[in-house]
């Protein structure tokens, strides 16, 4: 969101164009048409597009034109509504509103590299577009598809799959594309560069590189075709092609099936993962679109962050065989790292999910996906008990060692308590052994502070994020703030009430920042322009969620008896304090202090008990 602010404050677009856009459309009407809402008091309220949700906590607050999800914390205003649900950057956000309402954006001063740039990208996505139609149509239609068309009939891949997936079909020929598509006025070397065709060697010219293969066009979470895979028919080598990397694919940044599966992963709450692409067709097919397939075992970070943005609940479902195997340990631990709740679906060896499919059913599919799947220490317990002999002292050693890690890292303590039962019954062991290497470890891991991870910090700041908008959490200081978006010049008098530090919550107080910056600016900024004065999600999400709120301020003395409960909350905190010291210093026999503290006490007792008799 600071790139927002950067973009938009860099010459190309002013500041009032882009509140003269937004202001164009009501966020009702313009969420209207992807959510259903209904009035509710001040608000609309509907079900979250953002997550799963049976009981609508999905706020839009017409006079504040914003939006704020109570489930899990996503809002603002109609800019970041069209970004988060179509996946846009502002830029593209901000084009498309002002495509719809009609209102022309400066030409901005445009680098010719970058204009350059811009129509190569455009003219590879429309080649793209263009191949996968053409293959299309030879599969669907062309005598010579006739055993692709069988091929894909024995796979046992519905017509609606093949449509679904615009399957397609490149024939047994040198130029078939090539030719086609230099009719329509490519290039081949642009085809070269989208990966399509290959320069010959002997002499001038290109050829395609897909040839009578089966073809998977990869389509990206904004419905672009950006590349190929292609599969032949029955035995050869290799069997799947892909792609190259080129200026629009990179094969660790996609997912297969991922434009499809965005919304059921949504209603379900979780995803899975394949490997092929052949298993994430099964699986669509079979009523499981919440699937994608990461194309080979090699699962990323690129991926992890790209699947993170649509679920945070992944169940990994790769081939049992050893290459599945390994590919799942890294995979799980890119998705944990990534902060994604993972877990294991444990196929029969033998088989991949397109084959399991074909053989339980999908029923039997989701179950083992749903109530069967293991969690990163169970399905890494079962691992080291088939890995290690432990039969011997020096097996179970290793095989503890290998869990060690994962277990250090369970902070919970109800939940590290079941994994040390778990592993203590699975691999023969006493509870308290394994408590004290757990003990040991962590000792030495602390000197050497490797354990302070990356992983570690998002962790908790996920954690304090979901406190930010828990309701009632921190009740006076957000109210207060909600007086401060009515009426920001009541600051100064919060100062001399409050000291300056006016707010103890770390969220509270980059908001009442940002306002006072508003309040100095000339011309006044729009309420909503905060937003992109925010840096932090947990201030974000404060902000969106003081937006939509639905009760009226208490007007009259509202104010003055919420300053007084926050001074009452603070010489509570004080007395609490004290009241610690105190046992010390009597710990200590320093009577003199702990009378000292306890007058202390007294004095902000009575002040307390003053302050809540003048409570209207
Ligand atoms: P089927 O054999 O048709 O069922 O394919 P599958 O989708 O089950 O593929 P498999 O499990 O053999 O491999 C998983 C994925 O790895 C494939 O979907 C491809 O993305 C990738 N892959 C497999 N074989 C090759 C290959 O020979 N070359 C390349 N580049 N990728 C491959
Ligand atoms: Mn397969």
């Amino acid at each position: 969101m600071l790139a927002r602010v950067i973009q938009v404050t860099a010459p190309a677009i002013p500041h009032e164009l882009v509140e003269e856009i937004r202001t164009s459309v009501d966020i009702v009407d313009f969420i209207g048409e992807y959510v259903v809402l209904q009035k509710r008091g001040r608000n609309y309220l509907g079900l979250c597009p953002f997550h799963s949700e049976k009981t609508p906590s999905f706020n839009v607050n017409p006079e504040k034109q914003f939006f704020y999800c109570f489930g899990c914390g996503a809002g603002g205003d109609v800019y970041n509504f069209l970004m988060k649900i179509k996946n846009l950057s502002f830029p593209e956000a901000l084009a498309a509103m002002a495509e719809r309402a009609g209102i022309a954006l400066p030409a901005h001063e445009e680098r010719d590299e970058d204009k350059a740039r811009q129509r190569e990208q455009q003219r590879l996505l429309e080649i793209h577009r263009l191949a996968a139609q053409f293959y299309h149509s030879l599969l669907t239609r062309h005598p010579a598809a006739q055993p692709a068309r069988e091929y894909l009939e024995k796979r046992r891949v519905t017509s609606e799959a093949v449509q679904e997936f615009q399957l397609g079909f490149a024939p047994d020929s040198w130029d078939a594309l090539l030719s086609t598509l230099v009719s329509r006025g490519y290039r081949p070397r642009e085809l070269a560069l989208a990966g399509l065709a290959l320069p010959r060697e002997k002499r001038d010219g290109f050829y395609d590189r897909f040839r009578n293969r089966i073809m998977f066009p990869i389509v990206d979470q904004r419905q672009r075709v950006v590349g190929f895979g292609g599969r032949v028919l029955n035995t050869g080598q290799p069997k799947y092609l892909n792609s190259p990397d080129t200026p629009l694919f990179h094969k660790g940044r996609v997912l297969y099936g991922l434009n499809r599966a965005i919304e059921a992963m949504r209603q379900e709450g979780y995803g899975i993962i394949v490997e092929g692409y052949m298993d994430a067709i099964a699986a669509h097919q079979a009523g499981l679109r919440h699937t994608v397939a990461s194309l080979g075992t090699a699962f990323t970070r690129e991926q992890a962050q790209l699947l993170l943005r649509y679920t945070r609940e992944v169940v990994i479902a790769y081939d049992a065989d050893t290459a599945g195997q390994t590919a799942t340990l890294r995979g799980m631990d890119i998705l944990y790292q990534a902060g994604c709740r993972v877990r294991v679906a444990v196929l029969p060896p033998g088989l991949d999910p397109d084959d399991f499919l074909r053989r339980e059913g999908p029923q039997a599919f989701r179950e083992m996906a749903e109530q069967q799947a293991l969690s990163l220490i169970a399905y890494k317990l079962e691992r080291a008990v088939a890995t290690r002999n432990l039969s011997t002292i020096e097996g179970k050693v290793d095989a503890l060692n290998d869990l060690m890690p994962d277990l250090q890292r369970v902070k919970n303590a109800v939940e590290r308590d079941e994994y040390v039962r778990l592993i203590s019954a699975r691999m023969n062991m006493a509870e308290g052994a394994i408590y004290a290497e757990l003990r040991r470890q962590s000792g030495q891991l602390q000197k050497s502070g490797t354990w302070r991870d990356k992983t570690e910090n998002y962790r908790h700041n996920k954690d304090r994020i979901s406190l930010g908008h828990q309701p009632g959490h921190n009740g006076p200081e957000k109210q207060l703030l909600r007086y401060m978006l009515e009426d920001p010049g009541i600051l100064p008098r919060l100062k001399q009430d409050l000291g300056s530090e006016v707010f103890s919550d770390a969220a509270a107080r980059e908001i009442a920042a940002a306002l006072e910056w508003r309040m100095s600016t000339p011309g006044l900024p729009p309420l909503t322009a905060i937003m992109d004065h925010l840096s932090s999600e947990p201030a974000r999400q404060m902000f969106a969620q003081l937006m939509v709120g639905e009760h009226p301020l208490p007007g009259g003395k509202g104010l003055e008896d919420l300053i007084n409960k926050i001074k009452i909350n603070r010489m509570q905190a004080q007395i609490q304090q004290k009241i610690k010291e105190m046992d010390r210093a009597e710990a200590a026999r320093d009577l003199d202090y702990s009378r000292q503290l306890q007058e202390e006490i007294h004095a902000l007792q009575k002040e307390i008990s003053v302050l809540k008799a003048t409570r209207h």
